[in-house]
């Protein structure tokens, strides 16, 4: 890249961040005074069938689920929901010590530091939104695994250390449960009131966040060096399906508790089954974007293939064996 191609580049990556904290100050959400809590629509019961899995879904599909009581059904789904909005909220705290990891030693007059802030401050407004839905479920759940949360300190870290790879962990958790969103947002489903309230403030935002992660890493990672790429290269698979794993199949607490049958599991999660290609779906972004980068090499493609969640893109990597 010339001196002058990079110097446009800069300013492109500076204009966006002007463009997405601009956006964050003309159309930004209030946990509380923009969610209507106490309207009788919003009253959370859980036998209400809006709240049951849908009938195409990987477990909702199930003999085993279907068989189940109305009132099971809907308490069974409304479990898994509060279960993946504890799951949110805690990824949501990593990511914001990470991003305040990373504009900690950014200079005076960074244009990311404004953004970064204005990350944070939403991703809060979102863990009260998502915390007041749990609280209000009056249902019990665990969040993330305690191997995530020992994870956890690790990601901060990195934020400050290696922020390409931080980016990286940070898209494994917003562009899957992001295409979830969309995709029921889209179906023209009976969604619960309130839940579809948090999840149109959720995708709105969440656009910015996605935007700006992608942009970082399309800034930083052709200066960054080989052993830098091969180290992404190599984890990014790993890290994203063990993110995609946590959001996109029941945790553990939910099997126990309604004592949902191995075999019922292995079947409606079949990495060949729809289940597996609805996890790969999820992946599509943020992989298209890690083969653009070039941080898609022979070893790596290995591993994204053992993990079932490789799709060949619409160009496929020059690297592919
Ligand atoms: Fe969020
Ligand atoms: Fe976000």
């Amino acid at each position: 890249m010339t001196i002058l191609e990079r110097e446009q580049q800069d300013t492109r990556y500076e204009d966006l961040l002007s463009r997405l904290s601009h956006q964050s100050v003309v159309k930004h959400f209030d946990a509380y005074a923009d969610v209507a809590w106490d309207s009788p629509d919003f009253a959370i019961d859980p036998t209400d069938p809006r709240f049951e899995l849908f009938a195409d879904s990987a477990l909702g599909a199930t003999d085993w689920y279907q068989s189940l009581p109305q009132e099971t059904r809907a308490r069974l789904g409304l479990h898994a929901i509060v279960g993946n909005m504890k799951a949110g909220l805690q990824f949501e705290s990593i990511l914001k010590r990470g991003l305040l990891e990373y504009a900690f030693k950014l200079p005076d007059g960074s244009p990311e530091f404004r953004y970064v802030y204005h990350e944070v401050i939403e991703e809060a407004q979102h863990s009260l939104m998502f915390q007041e839905f749990v609280n209000r479920s009056g249902l019990e759940v665990p969040g993330l695994t305690w191997d995530m949360k020992l994870g956890s300190r690790r990601v901060i870290g990195m934020a400050r250390r290696f922020p390409a790879m931080f980016f990286v962990f940070v898209l494994g958790g917003e562009d899957p449960i992001d295409h979830v969103q969309r995709t029921a947002l889209r179906s023209g489903r009976d969604i619960h009131p309130l839940l579809e309230r948090i999840m149109r403030i959720h995708v709105t935002e969440e656009a910015r966040h996605l935007s700006f992660a992608r942009q970082h890493l399309r800034q930083t990672v052709p200066g960054l060096s080989r052993a830098h790429r091969l180290a992404i290269s190599v984890q990014a698979p790993v890290t994203l399906a063990t993110m995609a794993g946590v959001m996109m199949r029941p945790p553990r607490f939910l099997v126990k508790a309604y004592d949902i049958p191995k075999p019922v599991l292995a079947e409606a999660y079949r990495k060949d089954g729809p289940a597996g290609q609805a996890v790969r779906d999820s992946l599509r972004k943020v992989r298209d974007l890690l083969v653009d980068l070039d941080l898609v090499n022979p070893v790596s493609l290995r591993i994204w293939r053992r993990f079932g969640i490789w799709d060949e893109p619409a160009a496929a990597p020059t690297t592919a064996p």
